[in-house]
């Protein structure tokens, strides 16, 4: 039987925590991961830059036989997705901020968001804050040289401990009870974090409410395969790789994913794609 198939881009690796998600509820679809590695990081970029980069990648996976694009991706997301709705005619869902439901669990009103320069100036992150957190302190850390560590292979080391501690310790004085990852690169440092941060802050990765969003809107496409499956473990799922730049990061952690989930990626290759050159 055909299968959907499911774009899903990143400035980089950081997209695949939410492929990741993807293949656990819906492993009966195909899917493309896009990482414009060549590009990364996307945090400091003007917005135009990043529309003009995703615009590119759109049309990459739209002739590859996308039906849906899932930008993976929180800074691209803040800075292309209104334009990529308005352009392109197939659903796009993008990442939430994340701040809501850390806004609505706080106990001690007050929360932390660690997100990159980009996700910030976004419409999105300011509609959410000024919308959900008005009677709670947030604060809010750009996460500079944490996505070039994840790109390096680089979460799980001294180097990345030591800079999480320069944004984390000053919002565990400001008595946080919740630490939203605002960048999809983030959840790869969850291990290193435990070590860092009280047990009983909460860590909010907003990637299984986006799976759960992709699922709500193949519903509504009428597609095919888009029922959510639970417990995948075992099962194999179609992605293809494609990566502007190097794969040497991406194939070592879709094969950690692969060892961590159980979920077998099949059809699996790597192509440094020749997009941007
Ligand atoms: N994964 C991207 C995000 O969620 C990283 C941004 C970057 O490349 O700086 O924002």
């Amino acid at each position: 039987m055909e299968r959907n198939v499911i774009g899903v881009f990143d400035s980089g690796v950081g997209g695949l925590t939410v492929l990741k998600e993807l293949v656990d509820l819906l492993p009966n679809c195909s899917y493309i991961y896009f990482a414009d590695t060549l590009n990364c990081p996307y945090g400091p970029k003007g917005s135009s830059e990043i529309i003009r980069l995703s615009k590119a990648i759109t049309e990459f996976l739209i002739n590859q036989g996308c039906s849906i694009i899932v930008v993976a991706c929180n800074t691209a997301t803040a800075a292309a997705i209104d334009y990529l709705r308005a352009h392109y005619p197939i659903p796009f869902v993008g990442m939430e901020p994340a701040v809501k439901p850390a806004a609505l669990a706080t106990k001690t009103k007050s929360i932390g968001v660690l997100a990159t320069k980009g996700t910030f100036k976004g419409r999105l992150y300011q509609e959410t804050t000024s919308k959900f957190a008005t009677n709670i302190n947030i604060w809010y850390q750009v996460g500079s040289g944490l996505v070039e560590l994840v790109e390096q292979g680089k979460f799980d080391t001294h180097e990345a401990k030591v800079l999480l501690r320069k944004y984390i310790d000053p919002m565990l004085e400001k008595n946080i009870d919740h630490l939203v990852l605002g960048c999809t690169h983030y959840p790869f440092f969850i291990p290193t974090l435990a070590d860092i941060i009280p047990k009983d802050i909460t860590i909010v990765n907003p990637a299984p409410s986006v799976a759960k969003q992709t699922a709500r809107v193949l519903a509504k496409m009428h597609l095919p395969n888009a029922k959510p499956a639970y417990n995948n473990n075992g099962k194999e799922t179609f992605v293809k790789f494609y990566s502007s730049g190097s794969t040497e990061t991406l194939q070592r952690l879709v094969n950690k994913i692969e060892q961590d989930t159980g979920i077998l990626f099949k059809n699996k290759i790597f192509n440094a794609h020749t997009l941007f050159l």
